[in-house]
């Protein structure tokens, strides 16, 4: 079997049907997702937000394959999903690299079975460029950064083909400086990789920065049964690469955060009477 041409390569549309997914409990079934109908275009950049434990990685691992919905169905390109796809890959919070192997062994990892030498090393040369580790290549995980760390592991998720990327927090545990390089590293790599994306993240910014769409979620164990998991789906403005300090980028921030229930900052009115408004 010959690696993927890059002619072949190319972005695949998700599609979440009627999903539901519940844990059993001590003190009775808890419903983590109910009612996720969502369509992923091919290409698409899709940021799920939500508070800690409203089901943002259940909802991504469904796709992934790794869990499945106890009702509903998972399409790629239209046909059911079937366990863990080779037309998808995740990368974690957590680069999960192999210490004993270089960069360049690890992103080999992910290269698909079967994949010839030649074929390979060109591949994974290929992307250590494109995460810009070319001159790190024969470096063990100890000896780099986070940063760095975190991109090896983007290049080996990208190694599989993927067409669909599916990121969960990849860059929550970086510092705020490294984080708004891998974002526009992030962007780069959707341009030059065919990949529609599904990314996980607390950081509002991030995903207004990022995707086409945000979707927020809720914390049903709060809700009534029968409420839906997605509270809201919004379509973001402006073509990327945008201005971080866009205006209506920061009135949606506002808007995410407020039903996030995080108080953000009201300017002081100038009428009194006007506070029942605010
Ligand atoms: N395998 C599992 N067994 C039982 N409960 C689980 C399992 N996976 C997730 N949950 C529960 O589902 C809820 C959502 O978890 P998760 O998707 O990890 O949230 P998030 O990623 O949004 O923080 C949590 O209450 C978590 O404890
Ligand atoms: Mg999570």
């Amino acid at each position: 079997m010959s690696l993927t041409s890059a002619a072949e390569r190319r972005a695949h549309t998700v599609t979440l049907d009627a999903v539901r997914r519940t844990f059993p409990t001590p003190s009775g079934t808890r419903t983590v997702l109910h009612a996720v109908d969502l369509e992923l275009r091919a290409g698409e950049i899709v940021a799920l937000v939500g508070p800690s434990g409203c089901g943002k990685s259940t909802l991504l691992r469904q796709v992934s394959g790794l869990d499945t919905p106890d009702s509903g169905r998972i399409l790629l390109d239209g046909t059911p999903l079937a366990g863990v796809d080779r037309r998808t890959a995740v990368a974690f919070q957590e680069p999960r690299l192999l210490p004993w192997r270089t960069l360049t062994g690890n992103v080999a990892l992910g290269l698909p079975r079967g994949t010839d030498t030649q074929t390979g090393r060109a591949r994974v040369a290929e992307l250590l460029r494109l995460v810009g580790l070319e001159e790190s290549a024969g470096l063990r995980p100890r000896q780099v950064s986070g940063g760095m760390a975190q991109r090896a592991s983007l290049a080996r998720a990208l190694a599989r083909n993927p067409g669909v990327l599916l990121l969960d927090e990849p860059f929550g545990a970086l510092d705020a400086l490294t984080r708004l390089r891998m974002q526009d590293l992030l962007l780069d790599v959707h341009a030059a990789e065919p990949t529609t994306v599904l990314l996980v993240t607390h950081d509002v910014e991030e995903a207004l920065y990022l995707a086409d769409r945000v979707l927020l979620l809720r914390n049903l164990a709060r809700c009534p049964e029968g409420t839906p998991t997605v509270a809201r789906v919004i379509d973001v403005p402006g073509a990327r690469p945008r201005d971080r300090a866009d205006h209506q980028l920061a009135e949606l921030r506002a808007e995410l955060l407020e039903g996030l229930g995080v108080a953000t900052h009201h300017p002081a009115p100038l009428d009194p009477d006007l506070h029942h408004s605010i």
